[in-house]
């Protein structure tokens, strides 16, 4: 049980004012046609604006800004003509996960000429892939470090990846000073979406000890700081504290699986527009409750700051986990998100498209559980 294989192909660089250094790499790299995208948010950051600013210094720098915040292909491809320049480089993301996203499909698209749609799926790119630098200016999503970027296919209403290892970032600079600007809602939105990248990382079957390892010290540190960093969103110390936990959550989720609540949350962003880490919040406690009561006792080992036992330390995880909720705002009620009873076979179905991610989890989870949770959460 402890064979594992475990890579950070990444090259990752960590610290308040690391961002400076973008441009020792890209002249290390002699990358001087540079693309760019960013977050439309993010100019009145004077951090991130006097960073673009600096990248105006490279030879030729091709700008984008990401305006949307669920990206579909359909958007990819009203994007990419600014891309359409065969001497590129490198990519380059500012941004939360959808900028870094679509910043991945941009590196795919420059060589890769077929509709955006064409490249949906693991490794369809058949040309060259621009590498990529991830400057993520939000905590929590992991993109930085994943070989994956996700966009809603709006005639399919399905919300899908281009994956494959040549979209994983070849650089990723974690720079805390970038996310001072990010607001509340996104901090936590971000931040919750880390904690169930962690819980769910654990959790999978085929999660392995390394895996665990990093799910473990990245649900900690997120866990204990996101509720004080709410309150105190200027403080960089608890920035760097959640996106340190943030960044191990991410390696623990690409050397493992995610599992149920990241599966719900996916139709929750293609029809209801709900953050995909907050859709993963709403789950999440009660996708816990139910490994629980169907025998799983994994979740004592990933949080027991007090030595209980089993289930006691399991059972305060899920207080604590509900408390930490209650604070973040995070809904029970489907309802006020537009969720009408009628709606719930077609969100079980859909859920049920991502089995890979069902089969991850420890205990038997697929319709009749989806359907469960979602009548629970869903007023009649
Ligand atoms: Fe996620």
């Amino acid at each position: 049980m402890n064979i594992f294989d475990f890579s950070l192909k990444t090259k990752v660089k960590f610290g308040c004012g690391v961002s400076k250094y973008i441009l020792n790499i890209l002249k290390a790299e002699s990358w001087n046609h540079v693309g760019l995208v960013y977050d439309h948010n993010l100019i009145q950051n004077q951090d991130v604006d006097s960073l673009i600013h600096s990248l105006g210094k490279s030879d030729r720098l091709i700008k984008a800004e990401c305006t949307i915040s669920e990206p579909t292909y359909d958007s990819l491809d009203n994007v990419r003509g600014q891309f359409n320049d065969p001497d590129l480089q490198v990519i380059i993301g500012i941004g939360g996960g959808s900028a870094l996203d679509m910043a991945k499909a941009m590196a795919v698209l420059v060589h890769n000429k077929k509709p955006a749609i064409d490249y949906r799926g693991f490794d369809k790119m058949t040309e060259l892939v621009l590498p990529i630098i991830a400057v993520p200016t939000t905590a929590g999503t992991g993109s930085e470090v994943t070989p994956n970027a996700s966009f809603i296919d709006s005639q399919a209403k399905k919300k899908l990846g281009i994956n494959g290892e040549a979209v994983r970032p070849t650089y990723a600079f974690l720079d805390p000073e970038l996310t001072l600007s990010c607001p509340k809602g996104p901090t936590i939105s971000a931040g919750v979406d880390s904690l169930v990248h962690a819980v769910e990382a654990f959790a999978a079957k085929k999660s392995n000890r390394m895996a665990r390892f990093f799910a473990k010290e990245g649900f900690l540190r997120v866990f204990e700081t996101l509720p004080l960093l709410v309150d105190d969103l200027d403080n960089v110390l608890l920035r760097e504290e959640v996106m340190f936990g943030a960044f191990l959550s991410g390696i623990a989720l690409m050397h493992s699986g995610t599992g149920p609540a990241a599966a719900m949350s996916y139709p929750m962003s293609v029809h209801y527009h709900v953050p995909h880490g907050l859709g993963g919040g709403i789950f999440l406690p009660y996708v816990i409750d139910h490994n629980i009561r169907a025998g799983y006792t994994g979740y004592a080992d990933l949080y027991n700051p007090n030595k209980l036992e089993t289930n006691l330390a399991q059972e305060l995880l899920l207080t604590e986990l509900r408390e930490c909720w209650e604070k973040f705002q995070i809904t029970h009620n489907l309802s006020k998100l537009g969720v009408k009873q009628a709606d719930i076979g077609f969100i079980t179905d859909e859920t049920m498209q991502l089995k890979g991610a069902l089969d991850q989890n420890p205990t038997p989870f697929y319709e009749k559980e989806i359907a469960n949770i979602l009548n629970m959460l869903t007023e009649g």
